[in-house]
């Protein structure tokens, strides 16, 4: 068995500061909103696992897809020594990298879900003698410090969790990343493609309902974190998609006039019957942006796969 850490990067009051600012901004705001990272308690990331392996859920089987067929071009084009997987969740889909990166010395999974991490970093440490399993609880979206590791590095960002990022955000992220890497690094970006607009809403509301389980989840988080009173039953999970910014919003619509108390923020939040509040957008994207988002950050997209079915591509990218 190899060894296996994990560091919180941030003190634990810092995480409750900052949802305390978003639920505060987020529910005070018109319409209302939540950053989907706070979805993502222990239970968060288990749904999220579910939602992985529902049928109407192509994003995870196409991207799994592509990374069986092309593994092996990414290890022979990044030739990594240090894998740094932001927003890893169960890590699963990573297994792939991580068998074809022969020269690899350092995983260091990167992700606010503690438990993801655990689970994730313990597993793979035990199963991979050899390799250093570093996992850090951290927010993509703020300063990361990573630890010295060896070069070359290769950052990868799957699951098309790019597209829950704002296209501001976005490019500060990308700004972010861009910054974190050195002449011979590169990027992996996993991006969900355009499509079918049925396709693409089936796949945020399945018929078993998990999806709307995930998203009533972070009421629950708030509730749990802040004394809030949310009755997840009085909200409908709602999934559309938005042609104008070619995002699939998930909201929760209230079911009727309610008043929903936070005592840790000493609000009392009115919501009318039908109101909604945006929990998610899941941006999805065409070849051309995602090059011209990486170039405006400073990248290079020198790769570009799809599955078979052209609906979700990884690419990979270095610095200009
Ligand atoms: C859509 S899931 C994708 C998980 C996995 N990469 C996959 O492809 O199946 C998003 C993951 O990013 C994590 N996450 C979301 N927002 C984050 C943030 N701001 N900082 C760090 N991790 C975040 C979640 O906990 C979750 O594990």
């Amino acid at each position: 068995m190899s060894p296996f850490r994990i560091t919180r990067t941030l003190p634990e009051d810092a995480t409750e500061a900052a949802l305390r600012a978003d639920v505060l901004h987020g529910l005070t705001a018109t319409p209302k909103t939540l950053p989907p990272k706070w979805f993502y308690d222990a239970r968060g990331s288990e749904l999220f696992e579910q939602i992985t392996g529902l049928p109407e859920y192509y994003p995870t089987r196409a991207e799994r897809e592509i990374l069986i067929d092309r593994a092996g071009d990414i290890a022979a084009a990044a030739g990594a020594r240090t894998l740094v997987e932001l927003g890893s969740g169960s890590s699963e889909k990573t297994r792939h990298l991580l068998d074809a990166l022969t020269g690899l010395r350092v995983y260091l999974p990167v992700d606010v879900s503690e438990s993801a991490l655990v689970r994730a970093g313990q597993a793979l440490a035990a199963e991979r003698p050899g390799l250093r399993v570093h996992a850090l609880i951290a927010d993509f979206t703020r300063e990361l410090e990573l630890p010295e590791t060896p070069g070359p590095r290769l950052v990868a960002f799957l699951g098309g969790t790019i597209g829950n990022l704002l296209p501001a955000e976005r490019a500060a992220f990308l700004g972010a990343v861009r910054a974190m890497l050195a002449p011979g690094d590169a990027l992996l970006l996993g991006t969900d493609l355009v499509k079918d607009e049925r396709v693409l809403v089936r796949a945020y509301d399945d018929a078993a309902g998990v999806t709307a389980a995930f998203d009533k989840n972070v009421l629950a988080v708030v509730n749990r974190e802040l004394g809030a009173d949310f009755d997840p039953a009085a909200f409908d999970h709602v999934a559309l998609w938005n042609a104008d910014d070619e995002w699939i919003e998930m909201r929760l619509r209230s079911r009727v006039a309610q008043t929903v108390k936070v005592p840790a923020l000493d609000l009392a939040v009115d919501f009318a019957a039908g109101e909604e509040l945006r929990t998610e957008v899941s941006a999805k994207f065409r070849k051309e942006g995602v090059s011209a988002e990486l170039a405006a950050a400073g990248l290079e997209l020198t790769r570009w796969w799809t599955d078979a079915a052209g609906r979700f591509a990884l690419s990979l990218s270095t610095v200009r």
